[in-house]
């Protein structure tokens, strides 16, 4: 079997904000392709596409209306062909996001249900019950009958009755339509969410809003046993390709998160807790060490991320981008896969003053909390993208990849070192002493030092690289990582 997926670097593009080819403000597929050889020289072994399939945006795509298309803004099916050749010329994988939990309330599937007619594609009820939106406010929508349809995010995103076969058949012909085209793998969107507990029960009454229970209790609408009927599904059809997929399922626990990997089911799911981590040596390592130790028991490696297009940037949740560096250059040094979002390896942080009119995230219309600052138009040169769909701010004309590109010290270069030096780790992680506040371990002939203390840590062997200048005295400053060898 091909297992590339399990240390590779996996690079997500947002391909609204990756590249515009047509100059129409909105990045689409003719951009990533023509920026193909910037991330080979990166050195990724796979770009992971979120949705550019026909699509409102009213979820920045993750409200599909055709699956089987390319939206017109993104481009065409063809330019998607152009782009898997060209990326699989220069040794680049292809990932691509399927969103089975629900289409967009445009999909053909839904206007029929709206007109009443098969509607037991969706979940119709004639009562609400008190499931609430992972957006905020009810998770359920009145139609004109008088029936409600339940959405677990936004209104435009009904939930698809995967008790129905009819459903079941359609999503794997829609696997098998892009692995035709030559997909390597998909990203299953909320994988958790499919199955819904039997009678629809009632959560309760609770203090604060649901979703915030999600990592202490299941809530009935998220991750059900049965989910992973679905998963041994389509196993099969994905090792007819060869093909893999990663989960994106939100549980109560590392335990619960593994049950979505193995030989019969899925091949890695997101590591979110890395991701909540705080920029502190305890919580990371507490968190890696149980992130491994359940990866050894399902017998996959574990996922690291550390930004993507859900979040804050983790510059700006850190508070400097020494800080991000250094955790990048702990990432980069661990065992399994490691996501990178684009724009990390500009160093860019998130556009936090984005005026509310711009804003178009749905869950900021419903809950004031907006995810559009880390979906800003990536800064490629200096007036490259002259009407990019969010305004790039003033600071990151300082930071574009063109100026990056010939400063030897910009964080871009930083990252192709780090990726590139990255395929010279081996082996599990061994944890070495070390004082207060700073993470130490060897891997294989390595060394990996992540100083979150105050003070500056001598260091003892050859600094292959560190994500920061050292001291005058060749010590390790504060918010600042080294890998030795
Ligand atoms: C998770 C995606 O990452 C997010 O962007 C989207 O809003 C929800 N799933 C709903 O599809």
């Amino acid at each position: 079997m091909n297992d590339w997926w399990r240390d590779a670097v996996i690079y997500q593009v947002y391909p609204r904000s990756f590249a515009d080819g047509n100059g129409d403000g909105t990045g689409d597929l003719t951009g990533l392709t023509g920026k193909l050889g910037y991330l080979k020289e990166l050195g990724v072994d796979a770009i992971w596409l979120s949705p550019f399939y026909t699509s409102p945006l009213a979820d920045g795509g993750y409200d599909v209306a055709d699956y089987r298309d390319v939206d017109p803004r993104f481009g065409t099916l063809a330019d998607f062909d152009e782009m898997i050749a060209r990326a699989h010329e220069l040794g680049i994988k292809v990932i691509v996001d399927v969103v089975p939990n629900h289409s967009s309330s445009a999909h053909p599937w839904f206007q029929e249900a709206l007109e009443g007619r098969n509607r037991e594609r969706y979940i119709f009820r004639d009562r609400p019950n008190d499931w609430e939106s992972v957006f905020g406010g009810s998770a359920w929508t009145q139609v004109a009958d008088g029936q409600w349809y339940l959405h677990l995010f936004d209104p435009t995103q009904p939930d698809l009755n995967w008790e129905n076969p009819e459903v079941r058949a359609e999503f794997l012909d829609i696997l098998r339509f892009w692995l035709e085209r030559g997909v390597d793998g998909f990203r299953v969107d909320v994988a958790h969410g499919m199955i819904k507990a039997d009678g629809f029960p009632d959560v309760g009454p609770r203090e604060g809003c649901q979703v915030e229970l999600l990592e202490q209790e299941r809530l009935p609408y998220f991750d059900q046993d049965r989910v992973h009927e679905i998963y041994r599904e389509w196993r099969p059809l994905l090792d007819e390709y060869d093909a893999m997929a990663v989960a994106e399922a939100w549980v109560e626990s590392p335990q619960r998160l593994a049950r979505y990997i193995g030989p019969d089911e899925l091949h890695q799911a997101f590591n979110f807790d890395f991701m909540m981590a705080d920029f502190d040596a305890k919580s990371f390592r507490v968190i890696i060490d149980k992130s491994l130790a359940e990866a050894e028991l399902v017998g996959a490696p574990t996922t690291w991320v550390l930004s993507n297009h859900d979040k804050y940037r983790h510059v700006t949740r850190y508070g400097s981008l020494a800080r991000a560096k250094a955790a990048t250059l702990l990432m980069l040094a661990l065992p399994g896969s490691a996501y990178v979002y684009n724009g990390e390896e500009l160093g860019l942080d998130e556009v936090l003053d984005l005026p509310p009119e711009l804003r178009e995230d749905p869950a900021f219309l419903r809950t004031g909390h907006s995810r559009d600052g880390c979906r800003v138009p990536l800064p490629w040169s200096t007036g490259a993208w002259p009407n990019p769909w969010l305004p790039q701010p003033e600071r990151w004309h300082a930071i574009t990849a063109e100026i990056q590109e010939s400063d030897p010290d910009s964080t871009l270069n930083f990252y192709r070192a780090a990726i590139r030096l990255r395929r010279g780790f081996g082996g599990g992680i061994l944890w070495l002493d070390a004082p207060d506040g700073v993470l130490f371990f060897r891997r294989g002939d390595r060394q990996v030092v992540v100083n979150i203390s105050e003070h500056p840590v001598p260091l003892s062997g050859n600094v292959l690289i560190a994500s920061g200048p050292l001291t005058a005295g060749g010590e390790l400053p504060p918010d600042t990582a080294a890998w030795l060898g």
